[in-house]
């Protein structure tokens, strides 16, 4: 085996959200999901292994980590550790341009960097789907994160045995026409966030009374969805994209107890954003697990979003992405 590699991956968002499980081990999600690669906050991870460690060493931006984040990566290596046939630990070096703990999925480029660098330096020679099914046992997310573009994660048929839904649940890319969409990023709070994604996801299906009709609802809005993009029709994409985050978050608010997620600022960009249209700008928000929020819009018009979106936040870091490329193996 290689016994060394690094990956470069970039973070997606969804525009039609995975939001809830139905495995936890195999992190099978219950809906479809379908997201965008951005082209910003790359997250680079170096892999070696090292036949003398007892233990698996890793750090993010050179601080060594800890805790649950340390029990998810070493978890994750385990997995490669098992399908190589290797008992030996590695050294993982992560530099992640990513806020972390942002809500701006830190952990889907992570994942993926990391799912293609470990593979790599334990010889498993996994192709690009392959990547993406073991991208998605560290985090669902990073599932899509392998593709660049648009991106469709594939819950898999509900009631399959563990081994086949296993193998039905991976991302692929959308086809999409020439059009040229942009998401201006208000970073509102870059905190870390109250609840994880995990948890709450997982209180959201225990508890909320409205979890089941928005799976069901995001089932057509992908179809729609991917409909809309195959058109390069970009209202209707916004359009589809902001009604299934906030019903999204609306499953959120209606669980036991509630999770929110959304600050004061998130609605004030939220209504920069239906300003911007009735100006006749087409714009349109999505939020994940945190205040951040996310507009899609044209890249022509990106300029003057991102500028009534520092208006009505001016505390906000603003950053503007374009399609990204899926997660590559680096050759050093
Ligand atoms: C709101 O992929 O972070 O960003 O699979 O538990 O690691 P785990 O969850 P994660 O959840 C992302 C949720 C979301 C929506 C989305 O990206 O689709």
């Amino acid at each position: 085996t290689a016994g060394r590699a690094a990956a470069v991956a970039h973070p997606n968002i969804a525009l039609i959200k995975y939001w809830g499980k139905r495995d936890e081990h195999l992190v099978l999600p219950r809906t479809d999901s379908l997201s965008m690669t951005l082209d910003l906050f790359p997250t680079t991870t170096r892999v070696v292994l090292d036949p003398a460690a007892e233990q698996d060493t890793v750090t993010l931006n050179g601080l060594p980590l800890t805790g649950e984040a340390q029990r998810r990566v070493a978890a994750f290596l385990d997995l490669v550790r098992r399908r190589a046939g290797s008992s030996r630990r590695a050294v993982v070096h992560t530099e992640n341009t990513v806020p972390t703990g942002a809500g701006l999925a830190s952990s889907a480029s992570g994942f993926a960097a990391l799912a293609v660098a470990a593979a790599a330096a334990y010889g498993l020679g996994l192709d690009a789907t392959a990547l993406s099914r073991l991208a998605r046992r560290g985090s669902g997310s990073a599932a899509r994160s392998l593709f660049g573009g648009f991106v469709q994660w594939h819950a898999g048929p509900s009631s399959a045995p563990p081994t086949e839904a296993d193998l039905a649940s991976y991302a692929e890319p959308v086809p999409v026409a020439a059009f040229e969409p942009a998401l201006v990023i208000a970073v509102v709070n870059a905190g870390p966030k109250a609840v994880s994604s995990r948890a709450a996801m997982r209180r959201t299906v225990d508890t909320s009374p409205l979890y089941q009709p928005w799976a069901r609802s995001s089932e057509r809005d992908l179809a729609e969805m991917r409909a809309a993009l195959r058109r390069g029709d970009l209202d209707a994409a916004g359009e589809i994209a902001e009604r299934n985050a906030l019903g999204m978050h609306a499953t959120m608010l209606a669980a036991r107890p509630a999770v929110r997620y959304l600050a004061p600022a998130t609605l004030t960009v939220l209504d920069a954003v239906i300003g911007l249209r009735q100006e006749g700008v087409p714009a349109y928000a999505t939020m994940d697990a945190g205040p951040n929020v996310k507009v899609l819009c044209h890249r022509t018009d990106a300029g003057r979003v991102a500028d009534a979106v520092r208006g009505a936040a001016p505390d906000a870091a603003v950053h503007t992405a374009g399609p990204g490329t899926g997660a590559r193996l680096l050759d050093e």
